[in-house]
């Protein structure tokens, strides 16, 4: 198994290219099943996650093909309406082809996708809803069997605020019969990014990006050509990498204005960032300061930042309070960190961090895709060589990082 091998010290300087969201990439990959055609996406990231989608889309009798950032999808011989559990299993959000398949052909047979390293992370919120669109769903040996005559317009509230729950039934609702008010939507921008596509094939939605979505459905969709957004979670890490090493990054095609929270509280940590048309020049001139963190749902503080922005703040001039309000389990990296000597103890959903300006580097193993990447930060900044292993959980979510890294200046390599 690969591992990634880090020597640190290194101030990072230069500039790097963001690339698309990997998170706006999957959601608009299964929407591809919504209409029978050939859908075109640009700047579409190259990543594991990517791959496995298509694999599942493959299965069901899409062919898609690749040409750079350019990604083409022909769902015209898609008919085969289930998710196995080998694809699922390795990918939660293969969980986004329900309602798509629902809508266009009134079935699906979709794997549940079972516990992962951060938490219990559920679909019930997604069934739920479905159930009041007139889905009739039966659980039949770890499988969702969904069917339905037509799918009715309906009112949807989430009691707990769903990124692919909201999503699910936008997809599913731009084909049903009469309107679907989401109460307690999602409002990320990746939210937004799929309701601009459905709007493009056709569908009628209104309010995506706020916490209330209208879709009036429609009786078909066509398919067309979209353009990913920036991944500001790719972005945010940079960001910190650059405030954590005392460099100076330049990072291009990224969309400030999806990452006020995390603006806002690195501004607050000591880092100087500077927005323009292009990009944000991220740096830092003094210490590092302690704050305190909560992750929320969308506009507040990610929780795909939250253990990069641990491993900031065990750099910190003083104590941090870092708490997680969205996943139970979501603190995996911290018994590595502590390996590298920070100082942190985990108390229920909060961690505090007593800052000390000194990492050591160790073998240390990568558990979940962000903590993974936490991990390669700690790296940055060492005393000696860090090598982190089970690496794959990084190649889900960050294209070519190494090779990014490499080009600021970080010692970064992989050992196959
Ligand atoms: C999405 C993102 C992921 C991010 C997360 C939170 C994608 C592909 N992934 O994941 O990177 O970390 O949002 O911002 O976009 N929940 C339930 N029942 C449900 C659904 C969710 O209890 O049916 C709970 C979850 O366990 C979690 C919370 O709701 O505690 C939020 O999860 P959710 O927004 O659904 O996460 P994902 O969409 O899976």
């Amino acid at each position: 198994m690969d591992k990634i091998v880090i020597e640190g010290g290194y101030p990072l300087e230069g500039e790097v290219v963001i690339s698309g969201a990997k998170n706006a990439a999957l959601p608009l990959i299964a929407s591809a099943l919504l209409a029978g055609g050939v859908h075109v996406f640009d700047n579409v990231p190259d990543l594991v996650d990517i791959k496995t989608l298509l694999k599942l889309l493959d299965y069901m009798g899409a062919r898609s093909s690749r040409n750079g950032k350019r990604l083409e999808i022909d769902t015209r011989g898609a008919d085969k309406c289930e998710a196995p559990y080998d694809l699922v299993r390795t990918m939660r959000a293969s969980v986004l082809v329900l309602g798509p398949l629902l809508a266009r052909f009134g079935q699906a047979r979709v794997s549940l996708p079972g516990g992962c390293a951060i938490g219990a992370r559920p679909i019930n919120l997604h069934l739920k809803a479905l159930e009041k669109m007139g889905v009739k769903i039966d659980l039949e040996q770890g499988y969702v069997i969904a069917r339905v005559d037509e799918l009715k317009g309906a009112p949807v509230y989430f009691d707990v605020v769903s990124v692919t729950g909201t999503e699910n039934v936008m997809m599913a609702a731009a084909l049903a019969r009469g309107t679907t008010v989401i109460k307690n939507a999602a409002c990320e921008p990746e939210v937004a990014a799929l309701a601009d596509y459905l709007g493009k094939m056709g569908a009628r939605i209104k309010g995506a990006g706020t916490d209330t979505i209208v879709i009036e459905g429609v009786s078909e969709l066509r398919s067309g050509h979209y353009n990913i957004i920036p991944d500001r979670i790719e972005a945010g890490t940079y960001m910190i990498a650059a405030g954590l090493t005392g460099g100076d990054l330049f990072l291009r095609n990224c969309q400030a204005g999806h990452l006020q929270a995390a603006i806002a509280k690195l501004r607050e940590a000591g880092l100087v960032i500077d927005v323009d048309s292009d990009g944000m020049r991220v740096r830092r001139n003094g210490p590092i300061r302690s704050v305190d963190v909560k992750t929320q749902p969308y506009p507040g503080f990610p929780t795909d930042l939250q253990a990069q922005m641990v491993v900031l703040m065990t750099m910190g001039n003083g104590l941090s309070v870092i708490t997680e309000t969205i996943f139970e389990n979501r603190f995996m990296h911290v018994g590595e960190l502590q390996r590298m000597g920070a100082d942190i103890i985990v108390e229920g959903r909060s961690a505090i961090i007593r800052g000390s300006g000194n990492l050591l580097a160790a073998p240390v193993m990568a558990t979940d895709l962000r903590a993974s990447a936490s991990l390669i930060l700690a790296g940055l900044v060492a005393e000696g060589k860090t090598e982190v292993s089970r690496v794959y959980h990084l190649d889900r979510g960050y294209e070519r990082l190494e090779e990014k890294l490499s080009s600021v200046g970080a010692r970064i390599w992989r050992v196959k």
